[in-house]
């Protein structure tokens, strides 16, 4: 088998941004009169900034019409960005700093395949862009994963087929999203809350090229 890029998901997989999207959708639940409980999370992870305020919604049973959805998650997303305003590389998730720069040397490409608007500055302010070789964000795509458009677009920007490609993602949207490009998938997280992820790995502590090797180069 022969990986020839790896395309990363930005939140939970290279940082956890995953508390400040909850910290921000929890004042916006409050502000509506209601509880937004950290059980129904998980639910966020990988979905889109209307397909997240879609779920709050739902879960707080409230029915509004579109403009003021667009007044909601606009709010949303000016509470999400003063939290990543003050994020520093010190937020980098363990190992991945050593995990890119160890592909890097190996020769494997490396994409960002992200659902975030924000990746682009994320990366900036982690100081983390200049590892990826592509960086496809919320910008760049027309429909939201599972749909496989940010994973395709990744590798067509690195120039390698989509079964050359291995996707790391914490989300069972990604997952989805990179089973329907026709890569192949390593979940980061708890193997409960991902299915079909060839593996399922706690994170990149642990993690390097030689665990990679011992997964797909053999
Ligand atoms: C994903 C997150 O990476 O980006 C989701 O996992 C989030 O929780 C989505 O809703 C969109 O993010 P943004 O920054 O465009 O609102
Ligand atoms: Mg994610």
């Amino acid at each position: 088998m022969n990986i020839k890029a790896c395309l990363f998901d930005l939140d939970g997989v290279v940082v956890d941004t995953a508390r400040y999207h909850f910290i921000a959708w929890g004042k916006i639940a409050s502000e509506l009169g209601f509880n937004f409980p950290e059980t129904e999370n998980e639910r966020l992870k990988g979905v889109s900034r209307m397909a997240s305020l879609d779920i709050l919604l739902e879960v707080g049973h409230i029915n509004i019409d579109p403009s003021q959805k667009n007044l909601l998650a606009e709010r949303k997303n000016n509470l999400y960005v003063s939290y990543i305003n003050e994020m520093t590389p010190d937020e980098i998730l363990p190992g991945v700093i050593q995990f890119l720069d160890e592909l890097r040397s190996e020769g494997i490409l490396i994409a960002l395949g992200s659902a975030s608007k924000n990746a682009t500055a994320i990366l900036d302010k982690i100081k983390l862009t200049e590892k990826f070789d592509a960086v496809i964000d919320g910008n760049k795509v027309s429909i939201a994963k599972p749909d496989p458009e940010v994973f395709l677009k990744g590798a067509a920007e690195l120039g390698v087929r989509p079964e050359s490609c291995l996707v790391f993602e914490d989300a069972q949207a990604g997952i989805d999203a990179a089973r329907n490009a026709g890569m192949h998938i390593i979940g980061i997280g708890q193997p409960e809350n991902l299915k079909n992820a060839d593996f399922v790995i706690p994170g990149f502590q642990n993690f390097n090229f030689n665990e990679l090797s011992a997964l797909y180069f053999q």
